[in-house]
């Protein structure tokens, strides 16, 4: 196991009653607050009324920057600075799901910098210290930005979507409460899920001898709960502790209690990342294609015990002393749940999307370099994982 860190500043506010400490927090850091949000969903769970009735009640200066889209572009990043800086912008409320918290992190990022450009921050790989602060509502129990460091901007002119880190990127409070997720669709639910069970086994759980018993324990059980719940929120939407338990789950992935003590991958958020970066497709449907392909690359006489694992361990299928047919029927196990339960298109031509650009987007994705995780890859052998999604 290796040493580590653990370090999470973010508060979380969880459940129900919770909303009622929106405006306690906003105040700790004055009255002009940029609330951001995405195409209007807000609107149509509660959400955005309970902003402004909080708001007019404790004297709070509400500026808005809507339209945030899916997959954020750098471009209303900027408008969000360039409204910080000429509104003298004290705090920014993000409400939506990870495309709109990580646009909001993007805005207290560039805000902060003369140039308001958060695409020299993003192209620069600059580590953020210095943002304004973020307050984020969670609608969508998918990306962990809630509770994370990360945004992950795009630049549609460039075909480029990269990841910007930093220790002021953390909100300074996330407010998670399930009821918000309620009117989210089968797709974005089927992808949010598909998203969370992806940042545990593409980060973490292949570490090998880097990890230690408790890591991968929770890790399986964050997976399991995934499993669970998915299928129940999707055939009833309302269902609170399906949704309770797919937030928590979401903010648990990749908050870094699952990182202790591991080795980083990701090379399916890699991969997937330049398919939303060329394509604009929802970031969960990508990695749910991806992911099984890549298992199937990366499964050999080495990596077949672990993949066998969590067959046993999250789809209960039982252990056998072959341990590369378990690992087939693990990777059999997880296209099922991708494909059937979570009724997810099972490939890159079902979303029109053809080999054109195949050869640039796994140089990019590799930075030009390799992948490591618990196969060091290629760019050609991205390529390949590429091809086996078609
Ligand atoms: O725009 P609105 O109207 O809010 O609608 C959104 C959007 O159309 C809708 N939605 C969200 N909550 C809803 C709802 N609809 C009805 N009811 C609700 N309660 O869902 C659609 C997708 O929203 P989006 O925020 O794009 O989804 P998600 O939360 O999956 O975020 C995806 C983005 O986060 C990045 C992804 O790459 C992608 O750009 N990621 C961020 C990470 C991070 N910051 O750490 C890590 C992740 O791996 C990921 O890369
Ligand atoms: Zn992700």
């Amino acid at each position: 196991m290796n040493d580590f860190i653990f370090h999470n500043p973010a508060k979380v506010y969880f459940g129900k009653s919770q909303m009622e400490h929106l405006s306690e927090e906003l105040l700790k850091f004055g009255k002009r607050v940029l609330l951001v949000y995405g195409g209007g969903s807000i609107k149509k769970n509660g959400l955005y009324d309970l902003i402004v009735r909080q708001a007019k009640d404790n004297e709070i200066e509400l500026f808005e920057l809507s339209g945030v889209e899916p997959n954020p572009r750098h471009t209303s990043a900027n408008k969000g600075a360039e409204i910080c800086k000429k509104e003298n912008i004290d705090v920014i409320l993000a409400a939506g799901g990870g495309s709109v918290i990580d646009c909001a992190k993007g805005i207290a990022a560039a805000a902060l910098t003369d140039s308001g450009d958060v695409w020299e921050l993003v192209s620069n790989s600059v580590f953020v210290e210095k943002a304004l602060p973020v307050i984020a509502v969670l609608t969508n129990a998918a990306t962990g930005s809630e509770m994370d460091a990360w945004a992950v901007i795009s630049n549609m002119d460039t075909n480029e979507k990269m990841g910007l880190n930093g220790s002021a990127l953390f909100p300074k409070a996330a407010f998670e409460n399930p009821e918000y997720s309620f009117t989210l669709s089968e797709y974005q639910t089927a992808c949010g899920v598909f998203d969370i069970f992806n940042h545990v086994i593409d980060n973490y759980y292949f570490a090998g001898e880097a990890t230690f018993g408790l890591t991968l324990e929770m890790q399986e059980a964050v997976m399991r709960c995934v499993v669970k719940y998915a299928p129940i929120a999707m055939s009833e939407p309302r269902n609170y502790e399906a949704r309770a338990n797919l937030m928590w789950a979401s903010t648990m992935a990749l908050n870094g209690v699952l990182d202790a003590g591991t080795l980083h991958g990701a090379a399916c958020h890699m991969l997937e990342h330049e398919l939303s970066a060329y394509y604009d497709i929802t970031h969960g449907h990508g990695l749910a294609i991806v992911t099984p392909r890549w298992l199937e690359y990366i499964l050999d006489e080495k990596t077949a015990p672990a993949i066998a694992r969590l067959g046993e361990r999250v789809f209960d299928i039982p252990k056998t002393a072959n341990a590369m047919d378990d690992a087939k029927k693990a990777i059999a196990a997880l296209a099922d749940f991708c494909f059937n339960t979570l009724k997810l298109k099972g490939t890159l031509t079902d979303l029109n999307i053809d080999d054109k650009h195949f050869k640039d987007m796994a140089k990019h994705a590799c930075f030009g370099s390799v992948i490591s995780g618990p196969k060091t890859l290629s760019p050609d052998d991205l390529e390949k994982i590429y091809r086996m999604c078609l």
